[in-house]
């Protein structure tokens, strides 16, 4: 792991003269030369459109391609390539599920959330209950930030058809038990969805162990390029579901009159997708499973310890999210008498960059009592030097603020 931050090329910049010291992953994280560099041999070498045309270059950009969804099957687990649906972001696979998968809720059927959901995990919910008179009902947080699951399991019904749930809070960095999620779905035949774009890269996934129905991710929080996400679904479920957008690619045969659907996962997949994402995508797999998922987990780990400690010793520092239990490498914090967008500027002048606001999460925010908050975020290539700076920054910040 301590090699591991020469390897992405952003990171020996600086930033208003001072070493980039990025603490924004849970945002994005930044990309390895190797991901760089797939996506553009993808595009001086096979550039080309896929499963279109019998030559060469889309024979290679159609197995690159392929090869990206096998990889990613592999990756978490699942049954196989059938299983896993390219999307633009894991906002697009939810949005997917709720337009396909909700399409059979009917009014009264019931829809149970948490109150620690992205937006995404929480705005398409409700377009779905807006359509179809479905009602949501929200799980409770504990006042150490982690989900009431004695509260969730009682709101789980007969009536429950979906219950969605983030599997590590983008805020607070809590992992959700999904496994356990997963079971409380299955005993009232709800479908259970994990919304994993904060999990997927941190911690090992596997969907078989898991149980879960559908799974969402993204690729650019992952060490992989932007504009390219997933959706795994099980065979069986995703064969019964609508597609979401139709048009090219996506069936089987089309008539002036109506149209059948290709086999799965192009059947979820309309139009021209992102090849060269998808050769990213590969090669950042490929080096999450060279740096070994359990490495990844372990460094955090270490680094969460050392953050929580380090910038907890800080007077007027007030940091949220669980003492205890699972939990990604997520900081959150608020300086007393600091508005979380002016530690942010003055953390910039030092090269650190964080993110600051309510983070797609106002609802948790609500909950927390605060309007906003910073949120520093490691990945593999951060260090304690890193959190040392920050620390550092953070001091400075108060000193100018005189707080
Ligand atoms: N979902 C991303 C975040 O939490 C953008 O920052």
């Amino acid at each position: 792991m301590k090699t591991a931050a020469r390897d992405f090329p952003i990171l020996s910049r600086k930033i208003n003269g001072k070493r980039l010291v990025y603490l924004d992953s849970a945002a994005t994280a930044q990309k390895p030369l190797s991901v760089i560099e797939a996506e553009m041999e993808f595009y001086t070498k096979s550039n080309a459109n896929v499963h279109r045309g019998m030559n060469t270059l889309s024979r290679m950009a159609t197995e690159i391609y392929e090869q990206a969804h096998s990889k990613t099957a592999k990756f978490i687990n699942a049954k196989g390539m059938q299983e896993i649906i390219f999307t633009k972001n894991t906002t697009e696979s939810l949005n997917l599920l709720a337009y396909s998968l909700g399409e059979k809720l009917k009014s009264g059927d019931e829809i149970l959330l948490t109150k620690m959901e992205h937006h995404a995990n929480l705005v398409p919910w409700q377009q779905l209950a807006k359509r179809k008179g479905a009602v949501i009902k929200f799980a409770d947080i504990t006042i150490d930030g982690r989900l009431d699951m004695d509260g969730l399991a009682s709101k789980a019904g007969r009536r429950t058809k979906i219950i969605a749930a983030t599997g590590a809070s983008n805020i607070l960095g809590t992992v959700n038990p999904a496994k356990e999620i997963a079971k409380i779905a299955k005993d009232c035949n709800a479908c259970s969805v994990i919304d994993a774009a904060q999990a997927v890269p941190h911690i090992a996934i596997d969907v078989k162990r898991i149980g879960c129905d559908f799974l969402a991710f993204s690729a650019h929080k992952m060490l992989g390029p932007t504009g390219i996400g997933v959706l795994h679904g099980r065979e069986g479920l995703l064969e019964e579901m609508d597609p979401f957008l139709t048009g090219g690619d996506m069936i089987s045969s089309v008539t002036l009159q109506g149209a059948e659907w290709n086999v799965l996962p192009w059947k979820f997949e309309a139009g021209t997708p992102n090849i060269a994402g998808a050769a990213g995508f590969g090669a950042a797999i490929e080096y999450l499973e060279k740096t070994g998922m359990e490495n990844v987990e372990g460094h955090e780990k270490e680094l969460l310890k050392y953050a929580l400690k380090r910038i907890g010793e800080i007077e007027n520092v007030k940091i949220y999210g669980p003492a205890k239990g699972p939990r990604v490498g997520v900081v959150p914090f608020n300086i007393e008498g600091m508005h979380a967008h002016d530690v942010s500027e003055m953390l910039d002048r030092h090269g650190i960059i964080i993110r600051a606001g309510n983070h797609c999460a106002q609802p948790l925010m609500h909950e927390m009592g605060i309007g906003g908050v910073c949120r520093a975020s490691f990945y593999i290539y951060n260090t304690k030097r890193d959190i040392d700076a920050l620390a550092i920054a953070i001091g400075d910040a108060k000193k100018v603020f005189g707080v």
